[in-house]
């Protein structure tokens, strides 16, 4: 089954045609970096703007590169929730016009679902059940994946997410969005142990995070060292701070392993790219025993293959959508 899967969530504009939920014939991403650079961060009026200039090109270019015309896709998928409104309505309109003028089904698609699916482009044997780490832009989140379409949240942060957190931290040492990329290029060959951020204590569930402590100590260290005319290593900055995110990224995910007896785990998300979190949560692995699946870099960010595999497992559970489907800007991933 061929799937013309369509992204617009946040700030790329994407199209891509998958075959069976795991094989990519073609993906196309129209990235918006260079014009929100210039605001420090996503401004979603552009977003929404760009995407309505570039989505049929993107289109467009997606099934030229699979050589493919629509009459030889089967169904059509979208990301509708959670996201940006603006964004996610240009999607979501232009695949139900895509729909109703060729007749193929319409699939909606959770947005965090697809970066979990990302992992199936890669790893042919990946099947559910098995434990998810999500860390993206808006969202941590520790999932028990059940089955393709069944989920159980076992924790997600009170407050900022891990890839906020290290936007922020990237901002205040000047650096360029996306911050927690631009970080990790940067900073990585920093001394992690130079500063210190405090771990949070989070009252109740085991499993939930809070990366807002550590956010506000990076804030204190930075304002406190200008007021003393000291000047912060950028580097060593970073590095302890994307440690210390990691740190406690790690320490929660190995209690869940613990607790659930999960045998695989799967990380997702924009953060999954991270090369010390990618470094630490393999010698986790190790250490518990369990198999590791990390989407490839260039599926870890938003990108619309991972829709097009996530759509495919939609599809045979018959979540197929009529016209009257919308966007929808907040949604929890185990909605019915
Ligand atoms: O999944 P994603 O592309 O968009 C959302 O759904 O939010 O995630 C974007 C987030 C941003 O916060 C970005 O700074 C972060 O992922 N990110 C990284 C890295 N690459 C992207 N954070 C840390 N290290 C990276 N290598
Ligand atoms: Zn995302």
């Amino acid at each position: 089954m061929k799937i013309l899967a369509i992204e617009s969530s946040c700030d790329d504009t994407g199209a891509a045609v998958v075959e069976d939920g795991r094989t990519v014939l073609s993906n196309v991403v129209a990235s918006q970096v260079p014009e929100h650079v210039l605001y420090g961060g996503v401004v979603p009026e552009i977003a929404s703007r760009r995407h309505c200039e570039n989505i049929s090109q993107v289109c467009q270019k997606a099934l030229d590169d699979a050589g493919l015309s629509l009459k030889e896709i089967d169904a059509i998928a979208v990301t509708y929730a959670p996201g940006l409104i603006g964004a996610l309505l240009v999607g979501v309109n232009f695949a139900k016009g895509l729909s109703y003028s060729t007749g193929l089904p319409l699939i909606p698609v959770h947005h965090l679902r697809s970066h979990v699916a990302s992992n199936y482009l890669s790893a042919p044997d990946l099947k559910p059940p098995f434990l998810a780490l999500i860390v993206s832009g808006g969202h941590t989140h520790l999932v028990e994946v059940r089955d393709y379409t069944e989920y159980r949240v076992i924790g997600q942060t009170r407050d900022d997410a891990a890839g906020e957190a290290m936007d922020k931290a990237a901002r205040l040492l000047g650096l360029p969005y996306p911050g927690g990329l631009n970080m990790d290029k940067t900073c990585s060959g920093g001394n992690p142990k130079a500063y210190h951020f405090p771990m949070p204590h989070v009252d109740g569930s085991n499993y939930d995070f809070s990366f807002s402590g550590m956010k506000t100590a990076a804030i204190n260290l930075i304002h406190n060292a200008e007021q003393k005319g000291e000047t912060i290593s950028v580097p060593d900055f970073g590095a302890s701070f994307m440690h210390s995110v990691v740190k406690l990224l790690v320490k929660k995910t190995g209690m869940a392993l613990r607790a659930t007896g999960a045998k695989q785990l799967v990380i997702a998300g924009g953060v999954s790219a991270n090369s010390v979190l990618r470094k630490e949560m393999l010698a986790l692995c190790k250490k518990n025993r369990v198999k590791l699946f990390m989407p490839e870099l260039r599926y870890c960010g938003d990108n619309a293959a991972m829709v097009g595999a996530q759509g495919y497992y939609e599809y045979l559970a018959g979540n197929v959508a009529d016209r009257k489907l919308n966007a929808i800007a907040s949604m929890d991933i185990d909605k019915k």
